[in-house]
């Protein structure tokens, strides 16, 4: 097993109330995690700010917007920008989750300014990559997901500040997750490609982690392949097996 920090995060994407953000962050804080998991949660914005006087005495859990804007500010009705999740001090951002991809449009460039604008803050990207069914039938999965990292790599300096999420698409709430293996193999494509076009040192200490249907029955095996270094997980991550999927390697 390698010495990068596992990490698992909690993308609640666009659900949950007043009541449910507190019981489930409440829970979460009580809850036996393992110490070795980082574990960074995604409430929707308007819940950031209220989650963080909630966690203001936790050292454990920290949080991710789930999207920011590249502009610091303006004319741009219902956006969040970057600067101001700063200002906030919330400390991580999704960008490039298939459902901005898919639902919204954001393409390859607008993820890499994204990410560009978030590493200039100092705001933590998870980035989010992966292939449709289309593409995996087509065999194509390896060339799209790498392509998509290497659109925001050229904006990306600073490595130690950005964990790779690989995320097929027809994995993500279908309750179809992909084998170990399957997703192993992509894994493992994308850190070859980071010793070949970035450095060994990053391809060595690189975060890649899996989601798509990710639950507390499937985390061990997942885990347990040696370039998966944690889950981006939806819809568990509002159940209590999501303390399971934190502690998948204990
Ligand atoms: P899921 O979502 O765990 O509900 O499949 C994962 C994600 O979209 O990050």
């Amino acid at each position: 097993m390698s010495d990068r920090k596992f990490f698992v995060g909690g993308n609640w994407k666009m659900n949950g109330s007043i009541t449910q953000y507190k019981s489930l962050i409440t829970d979460l804080k009580n809850a036996k995690l393992d110490p070795k998991t980082q574990v960074v949660i995604a409430p929707p914005a308007l819940y950031l700010l209220p989650a963080k006087d909630l966690l203001q005495d936790n050292d454990k859990i920290e949080l991710s917007a789930q999207d920011g804007y590249h502009k610091p500010s303006g004319a741009f009705t219902g956006e969040i920008s970057l600067v101001q999740l700063k200002d906030a001090g919330i400390p991580w951002v999704i960008l490039g989750h298939s459902e901005r991809r898919t639902i919204f449009h954001e393409t390859d460039e607008d993820v890499a300014t994204k990410t560009k604008a978030a590493l200039e803050q100092g705001v933590n990207v998870i980035l989010c990559v992966g292939e449709t069914l289309e593409q995996r039938e087509k065999n194509e999965s390896i060339k799209v997901v790498i392509s998509q990292v290497e659109a925001a790599a050229k904006n990306i300096n600073d490595w130690s500040k950005v964990v790779i999420a690989y995320e097929p698409v027809w994995a993500i709430g279908t309750g179809k997750v992909a084998t170990a293996e399957q997703a192993e193999e992509v894994h493992k494509a994308i850190r070859d490609w980071l010793a070949k076009s970035v450095s060994a040192e990053v391809a060595k200490t690189e975060r890649i982690i899996y989601g798509g249907s990710v639950n507390g029955k499937n985390a061990k095996e997942l885990a347990s392949q040696p370039d998966i270094d944690g889950f981006l997980v939806g819809g568990a991550s509002l159940k209590p097996e999501f303390v399971d999927i934190v502690n998948a390697r204990l």
